[in-house]
């Protein structure tokens, strides 16, 4: 599905390590994080990562949810967000994934966590799956959880899975109506248009990369984003003042830059407090979502 797995090259950080990079985070002014892999459940000491990063920040993880019930108590009370992974129904899941019975154990996997942490399914589109993202989202709906999309983006080894372009824009337009009924869908509806203004309409979305600081599985800061930096960095985030970084990097160049759709960089570039739409589904949905699960569990 992505390319991450291929990697050889890297050690773990250590425990100690991830606390010294969570530390020089909070330091320069980082309020969330999110831990994405390879898959973090993996980690024998998830649990331990996991306490440190909740007691500093807002914290979230990205499952294939293939050991999530195993986990679960280890990870449940460390976590303010859950996403699992679900790029399609059953057969077309497991071929995506490459391994047969993902789909069962990831619905299994939501299933056991969805009492216990907020959460949502992330989903991927590509040429592949597209046509399944209505059902994933009447799925959502069924097992009472959000649903969050994103746009495949064709990372160098994974060219073949870039969507095909009139469908592709079909799929969002209905995404969109389906938002506006009322199903589970995390995207803001400026997402799905900002991807359709820019890539169908030649009205492009001014990119902030600056908003999100992505770390690679060795510590180092990849700049200025994983796509065109291929996930890999080389400042180390604990040896690096990132404050000083930030402001003398030329960021510039890369405002006009419309080449992917991830949410993690896209949805946090959309944002304005002048955008009644965005306060909406950014900040009120979300509190009410959390005072919600706060009051349950
Ligand atoms: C790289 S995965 C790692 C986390 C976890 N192991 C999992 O399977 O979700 C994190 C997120 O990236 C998404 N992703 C995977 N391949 C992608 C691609 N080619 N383009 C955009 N997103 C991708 C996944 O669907 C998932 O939501
Ligand atoms: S559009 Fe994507 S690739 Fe371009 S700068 Fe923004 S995050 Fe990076």
């Amino acid at each position: 599905m992505c390319p991450f797995w291929r990697r050889e090259d890297e050690d773990l950080l250590t425990l100690d390590q991830e606390v010294k990079m969570m530390e020089s985070l909070r330091k320069a002014g980082v309020l969330f994080l999110g831990f994405e892999g390879g898959e973090p459940l993996l980690r024998n000491d998830i649990g331990q990562i996991l306490e440190e990063s909740y007691r500093r920040f807002h914290t979230s993880l990205v499952s294939n949810g293939w050991l999530l019930r195993k986990k679960l108590p280890e990870i449940k009370d460390n976590l303010d967000f859950l996403f699992v992974s679900l790029d399609g129904i059953g057969k077309t899941h497991d071929t995506l994934r490459g391994v047969s019975g993902s789909y069962d154990r990831a619905l299994d996997g939501i299933k056991a966590a969805r009492e216990h942490i907020d959460m949502a399914i992330s989903s991927t589109i590509t040429r592949e799956n597209m046509d399944q993202a209505m059902d994933l989202v009447t799925l959502a709906r069924d097992l009472k959880v959000k649903i969050n999309f994103q746009i495949a983006y064709d990372y160098s080894t994974a060219e073949k899975e870039s969507p095909e372009s009139q469908a592709l824009r079909s799929t969002m337009e209905k995404l969109v109506e389906m938002k506006k009924a009322g199903y589970p869908i995390m995207n803001t509806v400026e997402y799905f248009q900002s991807v359709i203004n820019s890539w169908y309409n030649g009205i492009s979305w001014q990119c902030k990369p600056w908003l999100t600081i992505n770390v690679d599985p060795t510590g180092n800061i990849v700049m200025p984003c994983y796509v065109i930096n291929e996930y890999s960095g080389t400042y180390k985030v604990w040896d690096t003042d990132i404050n000083k970084l930030w402001d003398s990097y030329g960021w510039g160049e890369y405002e006009s830059c419309n080449k992917c759709a991830l949410a993690c960089y896209l949805e946090p570039s959309l944002f304005s407090w002048s955008k009644p739409s965005q306060v909406k589904s950014r900040i009120i949905d979300n509190i009410a979502s959390y005072l919600h699960h706060t009051q349950i569990s």
